[in-house]
């Protein structure tokens, strides 16, 4: 019987039905994007909100399209950690009231464990461990060193945005619509990524795996409004804001794939997987690819609708059931240490 996985962390209402053979039934993701676009950011009130409207309908749509009643449920699974504190205590909520009425058990995830698992999803069984993992998403940027679905050592992150956060940045500097990276991927079309010089902050650093992507951001807001420049300086376009565009995304490519690289070595992994919204950004997978052909490293990359927020990832929740695990009633979230890079996203830093 499958578990009914449910995902409120940031602006994405979702749920979905996967079976132990982790096969995914159904998932259903109501994105929150138009309501967040006037504020090129998340508003984390308005989102709780919004999860508030849309968690039953979600829930419902996702086991009607898996073709099931709640009563074949085996287990509720939920998103506990990191998050917004008001998002993640909708999907919670729910959780529990469904775990409780049914009598099932309910375990919690993490959210960028899962992000991960997207992979495990995608390849089932040939997926390996140990490997490098990269998360990179709106709210997250890090490097973890994978032992399994579970274990997971985190060996950097940013050290001030994410860089999806820049990507959003980046489109709202360039006149772009919100969110940013597939904007930018496109308006990059026809740029030259070389036409402009900006920094890849820490790249050369090879202590430490962290990333910063703040002072790029920064580098690409002075080339398109010159310090002094007035403040309705319009957003440049045509070839000028192509150019723009694949110049700063090879920036943000080349500063993660610098620490991949390490992180490679350092671990002596031979597989590397990644997840989160930006691994859908062509130039990253085509870019980790290329890597993974040129180390000999086995590379796992999620198909396109598992690397946004989404709750068939939620399936990481099978690795505990089978445990024998269940969190029970008393379950609570763990907005966690990352929950403040993504509250600072919302205002647009
Ligand atoms: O994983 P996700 O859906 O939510 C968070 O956990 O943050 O990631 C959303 C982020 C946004 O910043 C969005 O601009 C970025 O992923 N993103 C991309 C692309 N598609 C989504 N960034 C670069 N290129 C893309 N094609
Ligand atoms: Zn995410």
């Amino acid at each position: 019987m499958p578990l009914l996985a449910i995902e409120t962390t940031c602006d994405e209402t979702a749920a979905a039905v996967v079976t132990r053979a982790r096969e995914v039934l159904s998932s259903v993701v109501a994105s929150q994007d138009d309501l967040h676009a006037r504020w090129r950011g998340v508003v984390p009130e308005v989102a709780s909100r919004a999860h508030v409207e849309r968690i039953i309908p979600v829930i419902d749509e996702a086991l009607s399209r898996a073709g099931i009643s709640k009563a074949s449920l085996e287990a509720v699974a939920v998103a506990v950690r990191p998050g917004l504190v008001g998002s993640l205590l909708v999907g919670l909520s729910a959780a529990k009231g469904i775990a409780a009425a049914l009598g099932l058990p309910i375990v919690g995830y993490d959210h960028i464990a899962a992000h991960l698992y997207a992979c495990r999803l995608a390849y089932g069984e040939s997926m390996h461990y140990p490997c490098v993992g990269l998360v990179a998403s709106g709210g997250h940027t890090s490097l973890f060193h994978v032992r399994s679905p579970l274990e997971l050592e985190r060996l950097g992150g940013t050290i001030d945005d994410a860089v999806g956060e820049a990507f959003d940045k980046a489109a709202s500097l360039l006149g772009l619509g919100y969110p940013g990276g597939p904007q930018i991927q496109l308006a990059a079309v026809g740029g030259n990524p070389r036409a402009y010089r900006l920094p890849r902050p820490l790249a050369n650093d090879r202590e430490r795996l962290d990333f910063s992507f703040s002072g790029l951001k920064t580098a690409l807001r002075y080339l398109v409004r010159p310090p002094g420049a007035a403040e309705n300086t319009p957003a440049p376009v045509g070839q000028q804001r192509a150019d723009l565009a694949a110049s700063f995304q090879q920036a943000a490519i080349d500063s993660i794939l610098a620490k991949v690289e390490i992180a490679l070595v350092r671990t002596g992994c031979r597989a590397l997987a990644i997840g989160g919204g930006v691994s859908a950004n062509a130039l990253l997978r085509e870019s980790i690819q290329r890597l993974g052909r040129e180390r000999g490293v086995a590379v796992f990359i999620p198909p396109l609708s598992l690397c946004t927020d989404n709750a068939a990832m939620g399936a990481i929740a099978w690795e505990r059931l089978e445990r024998g695990e269940d969190d029970g009633l008393e379950l609570d979230i763990l907005p966690g240490t990352d929950r403040k890079k993504h509250t600072s996203k919302t205002f647009g830093k």
